[in-house]
């Protein structure tokens, strides 16, 4: 769970930071897409990067279920019979919502790939304009695709924190101290991805980018 959850944390910053790069104007932008279909090339073949990107994220994607669901019977199974009483709040909002987060964020990639990987959903949707794609896709006319975005970004934002914590605990029990950090640290990197990514379809809604 905790290996590639991890991974997958690792795409996530690496993705927020590339997207940052709409600030610097299309030019860059596009150019950093172009450069990713490009890395190596012509000694490697086109896009070689990103197929094994692709192939790494599907598998860390299987991976991450498959563990998440056997995680779960194990849990069941050491409880088979269920509690006669069972209190109402059981830990934290992040951590009672992994499952349903996952299943949306599930759903988000797929519209996100063909939003602005194939461009089939985008209402510009040409491959090598992915600055155009994006100030599209964004539009103040088309909010509720920002509020798509929004809520499955901040869906993100608690599987993470929730996943990073728990991520931590693998290393065994921590001291007090050393659990405050661990809920600190989650929580700062969360949030700085959350706002990273979310930056970027509100500045083309509020015309920072059009
Ligand atoms: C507002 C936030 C986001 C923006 C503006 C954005 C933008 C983009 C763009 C422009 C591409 C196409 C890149 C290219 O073809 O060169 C892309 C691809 C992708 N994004 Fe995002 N993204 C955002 C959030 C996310 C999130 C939250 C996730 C994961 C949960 C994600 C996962 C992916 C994946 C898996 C791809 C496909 C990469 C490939 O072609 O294999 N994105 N994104």
């Amino acid at each position: 769970m905790a290996v590639t959850g991890l991974l997958l944390v690792g795409f996530l910053y690496a993705h927020m930071i590339g997207n940052l790069k709409i600030f610097f104007g299309a030019e860059t932008f596009d150019h950093y897409a172009h450069w990713l279909r490009t890395i190596g090339t012509p000694l490697l073949p086109e896009a070689w990067y990103l197929w094994i990107q692709r192939a790494v994220l599907t598998v860390a994607v299987l991976g991450h279920i498959v563990a998440a669901t056997i995680l779960a019977r194990r849990a069941r199974q050491a409880r088979p019979v269920k509690y006669a009483h069972r209190p109402k709040v059981q830990g934290s909002y992040a951590a009672r919502t992994m499952r349903w987060g996952g299943v949306i964020i599930l759903l988000f990639v797929i519209y996100h790939i063909l939003d602005l990987t194939t461009g089939t959903l985008n209402p510009n949707g040409v491959a090598g304009e992915a600055y155009a794609n994006v100030a599209a896709d964004f539009a103040p006319s088309r909010w509720y695709v920002t509020l798509f975005y929004t809520l499955s970004i901040v869906a993100v934002g608690f599987h993470l924190r929730h996943g990073l914590w728990s991520a931590v605990r693998t290393f065994g029990q921590q001291s007090p101290r050393g659990e405050l950090y661990a809920r600190a640290t989650a929580l700062v990197l969360s949030l700085v991805l959350v706002v990273g990514y979310l930056s970027v379809p509100f500045a083309v809604l509020v015309g920072l980018v059009d």
